[in-house]
């Protein structure tokens, strides 16, 4: 019984941090795609609160970029009538279902991880929190908890979802067949957007030491021309798709302008094929990607006017998210040997 039996079509689950400002990386990485496929899957969009208090957070900042990125979600496309938009920690389970997994989690396998090696590296040892060793089983328990099929998450999650089919895995071989294994879904590697500042690292939601690192969903015009115009590229003027790393810059802007403007590569290549410099190449991205954010920012413009919209929203999908995820938890609890309390 790997299926909970209401599943019409396959399921998919994917989740953002609440923590650091959006980007048009994610967006054109993760939210544009998932709004495309949210007709051809069930889909459950999760606003990962849990997983943010795993490094040092300001509590009234979670509150505020909890809302912001769930407004955002639907400013992006993702429709509430067709896909379930939740924040984690309206449905229990999670936690809960973390906790079990916990049980049968062997220690070396967290251990290993090397997200969790990067982040804790990047902190004092002894400030370390047990959650961030802990983070991928709370993924697990998200993705598990809907007999997800599919999850649709960047490259550097890649080795986080492993540790999901092998969580699952080890439950299926102990108590018995109860959770679908689920499969990644990785977008080509043309969809991931580097850093402006930087054009070999991926551009991060998080904030970073510079300024001029990532365009901002909600950066107003000046902002995304600032940002733009400072963009790292090189000392040449040949405006070409690359995958020299001295040339990343310009390839990282031509992605950027392709994303947004459509077409193939060689009419983008085409397209500047008169221009007179990366100056011009830079004043037609600020251009394409203003023009691309506009309704996004109209959207979320609109969607927030009413403070309660957004939150009543968030109520509603919580319910509906816990009608798959609670029989879940409970088949698990069964399975595991607990006593069902009388009701
Ligand atoms: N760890 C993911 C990231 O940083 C976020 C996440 C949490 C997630 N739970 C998830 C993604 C479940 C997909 C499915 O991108």
């Amino acid at each position: 019984m790997s299926d909970n039996g209401s599943k019409q079509h396959k399921r998919v689950f994917s989740g953002v941090q609440p923590s650091g400002n959006l980007t048009i990386g994610n967006y054109l990485g993760a939210l544009k795609q998932w709004a495309r496929e949210q007709h051809n899957f069930e889909s459950f969009f999760c606003v990962v609160d849990l997983h943010a208090i795993t490094v040092p957070y300001d509590p009234a900042d979670l509150r505020a970029k909890t809302r912001e990125v769930a407004a955002l979600y639907l400013a992006c496309g993702i429709d509430p009538d067709i896909s379930t938009v939740f924040v984690q920690s309206h449905v229990r389970a999670h936690s809960e279902l973390t906790w079990l997994l916990n049980g049968i989690t062997p220690l070396g396998w967290l251990n290993r991880m090397t997200q969790f090696k990067d982040k804790a590296a990047k902190q004092q040892a002894d400030s370390v929190s047990t959650g961030l060793l802990d983070y991928p089983v709370l993924m697990a328990a998200d993705i598990l908890l809907y007999q997800t099929d599919a999850v649709p998450v960047g490259d550097d999650q890649r080795q986080h979802l492993e540790l999901t089919r092998d969580v699952a895995q080890r439950f299926n071989h102990m108590f018995g067949e109860t959770f679908t294994i689920p499969a990644a879904m990785i977008p080509p590697s043309g969809a991931r957007i580097k850093g402006l500042d930087d054009p070999t690292a991926k551009m991060s939601k998080s904030i970073t030491d510079s300024e001029y690192h990532a365009v901002y969903l909600l950066d107003p015009p000046n902002r995304i021309k600032k940002k733009i115009m400072r963009a790292v590229t090189d000392s040449g003027r040949e405006i070409a798709f690359s995958d020299d790393p001295e040339r990343a810059g310009v390839n990282n802007l031509l992605e950027i302008f392709q994303a947004f403007q459509g077409g193939t590569k060689e009419e983008v290549e085409a397209h500047f094929a008169n221009a007179r410099g990366y100056g011009d190449l830079k004043k037609e991205v600020v251009e394409v990607v203003t023009e691309g954010l506009k309704p996004i920012q109209q959207k979320y413009a609109e969607l927030t006017t009413d403070a309660g919209y957004i939150d009543n929203l968030l109520a509603d999908h919580a319910a509906r998210a816990a009608e798959v995820a609670n029989p879940t938890l409970e088949l698990v609890q069964e399975r595991m040997g607990f006593l069902k309390a009388r009701r």
